[in-house]
């Protein structure tokens, strides 16, 4: 099989380039390659059977200034791409998404069951009360675990245009009759994660912190739960999802270890593995932040063959002594 891996040279990209058994095309704006540009597009998918696109522009979009970059590179250069496949008749894509059009997790409220919270208060981050209440009688609420058929709700333009790629793709599946696989990554981290960048995840502002000598700053109370899933398992996901799918359809899988972990957990674990200054919990909040997000890996074990293989314990020891 012939590939066209598009975000080549970014972090994820490139552990997928190293455990595609197939003949890999590398496509990355890094190597002058935009896929808004058709023309690029027209030289490079000749004779490719599948294409992974993982190249967007990432982070989370941090003011209403940003939002057109992020609908061109994520949103149009997504559609580009679906055209230009449908022009070539490549009708197979691995698509990489985020946890984050689910906005926030699930939760169970002691009454009213299962429900969704929508954005916490202000008043009650500042108050130090964290953990989301519910919609309907305000009473505290506990996490549970997502599944990918939970309503959608992304919060901000990265999340909005990752949910753009996904339905554009679901377009594009019905209407040519390819198979689109959507993963839905949580919080990936392992070697090459960027550092250093306002639009890096947690796990790689608490390093550069620490390997600079400070302390790692956990914000809220530091018992917001992610799950940090290890970027060779990510790789993984993506070449067993090339042999996924239903044609016709766009298919969407939690790309999870299934073993979520606290933020002041990840603090403790990096600051004991770099012998760097302990955590400092500060009670500081952003706004946009979710409390909880835990996935069902299910899913993506049953349909896929997908388990995460790399421990939080083994995947945080070998990171920290990047
Ligand atoms: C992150 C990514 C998001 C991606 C998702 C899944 C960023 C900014 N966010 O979302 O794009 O789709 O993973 O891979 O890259 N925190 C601290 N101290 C800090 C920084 C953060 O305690 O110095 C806390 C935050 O308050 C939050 C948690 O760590 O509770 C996670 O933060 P972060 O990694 O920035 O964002 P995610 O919401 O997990």
């Amino acid at each position: 099989m012939r590939v066209l891996l598009t975000g080549s040279a970014g972090f994820i990209g490139s552990h997928i380039a190293e455990v595609l058994d197939d003949e890999v095309i590398g496509a990355d704006l890094r190597t002058g390659v935009d896929v808004r540009d058709e023309a690029a597009l027209d030289r490079l998918l000749p004779g490719v059977d599948a294409v992974v696109h993982q190249a967007a522009k990432v982070g989370l979009g941090v003011d209403v200034a940003d939002l057109p970059a992020y609908a061109s590179v994520n949103a149009y250069g997504t559609a580009t791409l679906l055209a230009a496949m449908a022009r070539h008749g490549v009708d197979r894509l691995v698509l990489a998404s985020s946890m984050v059009v689910y906005g926030e997790g699930a939760y169970d409220c002691p009454r009213h069951g299962r429900v969704r919270p929508g954005p916490r208060r202000p008043s009650d981050l500042a108050s130090g009360l964290f953990d989301p209440r519910c919609p309907l009688c305000g009473n505290v609420l506990s996490p549970s675990v997502i599944d990918e058929d939970a309503p959608l709700d992304p919060r901000n333009a990265y999340a909005t245009t990752k949910l753009a790629q996904e339905h554009l793709a679901a377009n594009w599946a019905r209407e040519t009759g390819g198979t689109a696989v959507a993963l839905r990554y949580h919080n990936v981290y392992g070697p090459r994660m960027p550092r250093d960048t306002p639009y890096a995840g947690v796990a790689s502002l608490f390093l550069s912190a620490l390997l600079a000598g400070r302390a790692p700053t956990v914000f809220e109370d530091g018992g917001q739960q992610r799950d940090f899933v290890h970027v060779r398992d990510v790789a993984r996901a993506n070449v067993l999802a090339l042999r996924a799918g239903t044609a016709g359809a766009l298919t969407a899988y939690n790309i999870a270890s299934g073993t979520p972990r606290t933020v002041g957990d990840l603090a403790a674990a990096l600051a004991a593995q770099t012998g760097g200054p302990e955590p400092v919990t500060t009670g500081d909040y952003r706004l946009g932040d979710v409390r909880h997000i835990v996935a069902s890996p299910a899913r993506a074990a049953r349909e896929l063959g997908f388990t995460a293989e790399i421990s939080f314990e083994d995947g945080m020891k070998e990171f920290a002594q990047q």
